[in-house]
């Protein structure tokens, strides 16, 4: 049987349901998908390309770069901003916006994007990703400006992310449920493999960097402590995993259940994940599967960046574990 549903099939399919959609949103996510698959070849090559290694340079967040984190960032910005239809980009990777080839006042959203996630892992053959959310500018009659980054996740038309792993899968939501493609090499084409997935409402699995533990606040502790004890029920603790790429731990949790946590801590009192293009787009495919992401207190969705390489706290899951910990951490149910 031949895969019939590919991304670009399925994503036009979806547009019949909007009579009035210009196409132009799917043709985005198909010029995102053709990034992914050139990023998912260059990471499975670095090895003997020798792009296992740094830059020697630091970005914006005092982080070395890895020659890949570059590479897939210069993939993506080639790629999308000769799609005229972004006024601007971000990238984990550049300090402030990229201009695109769209002339004044074309392209009607704004994408930011991190380009290749979890690269502390590269050349261990763990699995990274791509991870990116599209805004529509405030004001369409106006040119894309910095301020266009500065909106709520609420505001966020389409988000999705990419894991290179085993597999090469492609995630995406743009407000209709969340959608699942894995990468057909022999085709070169993402084939429709999970439609419309749901976030189970509780799991058994937690995903934290417990090395952190004598960072974190005392009721950040005792939630964590408490997943570790059989239930009064008598049933099983939670089982703890921990891959250290935010798309590999993320996709797990949406798909078995359960929590992923990066509260913040006594050294990090701003957070370690970034808000724009970790947190938000992740935000808005947990809740269209479901499932919950807060920072702590608030909604992730309901946050407004202060700028755009702002970090912030990410708690998400099931809808029971994550509101017991807000419960428990923050007292608000
Ligand atoms: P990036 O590689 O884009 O900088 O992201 C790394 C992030 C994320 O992938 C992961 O969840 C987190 O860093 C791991 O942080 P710790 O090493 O502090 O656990
Ligand atoms: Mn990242
Ligand atoms: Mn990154």
């Amino acid at each position: 049987m031949i895969p019939t549903q590919t991304l670009s099939r399925f994503i036009h399919s979806k547009r019949r349901l909007y009579p009035d959609s210009t196409g132009e949103l799917s043709d985005l996510l198909v010029s995102i998908s053709v990034g992914m698959k050139y990023i998912s070849q260059m990471v499975a090559t670095a090895g003997f390309k020798g792009l296992h290694g740094y830059t020697g340079k630091t970005n914006s967040h005092g982080e070395e770069t890895r020659m890949l984190d570059e590479e897939a960032d210069e993939v993506l910005v080639e790629l999308l901003s000769s799609s005229r239809h972004f006024g601007l980009l971000v990238s984990e990777e550049r300090d402030s916006v990229i201009e695109t080839e769209a002339a004044n006042g074309e392209g009607k959203y704004v994408l930011a994007f991190d380009p290749l996630d979890g690269s502390s892992n590269i050349g261990s053959n763990i699995p990274t990703g791509t991870i990116f959310c599209i805004l529509r500018k405030k004001d369409l009659s106006k040119p894309a400006s910095h301020d266009d980054f500065l909106q709520p996740g609420s505001r966020i038309v389409a988000a999705g992310y990419s894991v290179y792993g085993a597999k090469t899968s492609f995630v995406y939501s743009t407000g209709t449920g969340v959608h699942g493609f894995t990468l057909d090499p022999s085709l070169g084409e993402f084939v429709l493999t999970d439609e419309n997935i749901r976030i189970p409402r509780n799991g058994s699995i937690y995903s934290v960097n417990e090395g952190n533990t004598c960072y974190w606040s005392e009721r950040v502790r005792a939630f964590v402590d408490k997943l570790k004890e059989p239930t009064a029920a008598g049933e099983a603790p939670y089982s703890g995993r921990y891959v250290g790429s935010l798309v590999a731990d993320f996709d797990r949790t949406l798909r078995k259940g359960g929590i992923f946590l990066y509260p913040t801590d006594s050294r990090r009192p701003s957070g370690r994940l970034r808000l724009l293009y970790e947190c938000m787009p992740l935000a808005f495919i947990a809740e269209q599967a479901g499932g919950l992401a807060i920072n702590g207190p608030h909604d992730v969705l309901s946050l407004i960046p202060g700028d755009i390489h702002e970090r912030s706290a990410f708690i998400a899951g099931s809808e029971q574990e994550v509101r017991v910990y807000r419960k428990l951490v923050h007292g608000i149910e």
